[in-house]
């Protein structure tokens, strides 16, 4: 076991900190890539190793920018592949931070098979090498779906899971692994669980991403029943900062909710977008059947992780308008993932609708 002094329930002490060894998992999604970007700027004496399976969601263009950084190595593989994380953990790690997973509701609805091996059986190999190799830290990245939906009120992290749909079924059994091999074998494992989160570099398939790259192309943009269902936005920077905060001073077995504060519905969200692509609702706006299961309303506490000293620092209409220009500035970055296997999955996910 390594730096067993060190796994203490106070969080990682500053000298271990210094020269942090971090397996990032899933690290070339859109949330995964913003922290390890993070870590390379803020944290400038850690080493990151990077395991991505290299699904669609996977884009080695989201770090093109540091490939070349000697702090920062790749490894393609599946987090649930035992092989490909001992290969991965080989020069020893202090902590894993697991963004791997499956995310996409629409796509758990059509084909929920992977979703089970990556969110699950994923997730317990990771903590079956954490168990093994005796590692520090282990952070599984969560989401507030989990609580299925809120009616009224904010989530707190001791409410009952909730999950209705393949997706957040998949996370929610993560996550209840994770806090199962905490209490039978002590793993030093924590959870995030992070709001809808928006930003530079996410897959043009969720809300935000798609809407724009659609009205950029003079397209109109599928609004699934009447619009009025809420989620809490959250930017990708301050989702990162958050999970970095956690790992750092965060309560081993613990749960903490990392929110944006910012609930819109989906219709407010649909306003902004068209307002700033310069569009209009009349011509822009198709209103297609529902979502089967669709949650109408999620809605978080951040209290526990406020009290631990994080909270998100860009204002939401700032940050969206940002995140608007950068797709309308990136054209490269997202046109050749609208072709090939997106046109397969909008066509299955759109055209009946
Ligand atoms: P999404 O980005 O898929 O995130 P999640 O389902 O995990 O919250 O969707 C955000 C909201 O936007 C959700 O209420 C579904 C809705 N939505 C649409 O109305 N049309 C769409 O084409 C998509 C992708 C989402």
């Amino acid at each position: 076991m390594r730096d067993a002094g060190l796994r203490g329930e106070d969080g990682i002490s500053r000298e271990y900190g210094e020269a942090m060894k971090i397996l990032v998992t899933g690290g070339l999604g859109f949330i995964g890539s913003t922290f390890v970007r993070l870590l390379l700027t803020e944290r400038p004496t850690w080493t990151i190793t990077n395991l991505d399976a290299m699904t669609y969601a996977g884009n080695p263009a989201n770090l093109a920018d540091v490939a070349g950084d000697s702090r920062y190595h790749f490894v393609h593989g599946d987090i649930a592949d035992a092989t490909a994380v001992r290969t991965s953990t080989s020069g020893g790690v202090d902590a894993i931070v697991n963004f791997a997973a499956e995310t996409h509701v629409d796509r758990s609805i059509l084909d929920p098979e992977a979703f089970l091996r990556t969110d699950i059986l994923g997730v317990h190999t990771l903590l079956e090498a954490v168990r093994e190799q005796g590692i520090a830290r282990y952070v599984q990245v969560s989401t507030d779906e989990v609580y299925g939906d809120v009616a009224s009120g904010e989530s707190v992290e001791t409410d009952a899971l909730r999950p209705r749909s393949p997706y957040s079924a998949s996370k929610a059994g993560g996550d209840l692994q994770v806090l199962a091999y905490a209490t039978t074998f002590g793993v030093p494992a924590l959870i995030t669980r992070g709001s809808n989160t928006y930003g530079p570099r996410q897959y043009p398939e969720k809300l935000i991403p798609l809407f724009v790259t659609n009205l950029i192309d003079d397209q109109p943009v599928p609004v699934y029943g009447d619009g009025l269902q809420i989620r809490d936005w959250l930017h990708a920077e301050d989702h990162a900062r958050g999970i970095l905060h956690v790992l750092e001073h965060g309560h081993v077995g613990e749960i903490y909710n990392i929110g944006g504060g910012n609930p819109r519905t989906n219709l407010e969200i649909t306003q902004t977008l068209i307002d700033a692509c310069g569009r209009s609702m009349e011509t822009h706006v198709t209103h297609v059947k529902d979502r089967p299961g669709h949650d109408r309303r999620y809605a978080i506490s951040s209290r526990k992780a406020a009290d631990l000293g994080w909270e998100p620092r860009i204002p939401f209409a700032d940050g969206l308008a940002a995140t608007v220009q950068w797709y309308q500035q990136n054209e490269a970055w997202w046109r050749p993932l609208k072709s090939g296997e997106f046109r397969d999955y909008y066509h299955r996910q759109y055209a009946n609708r």
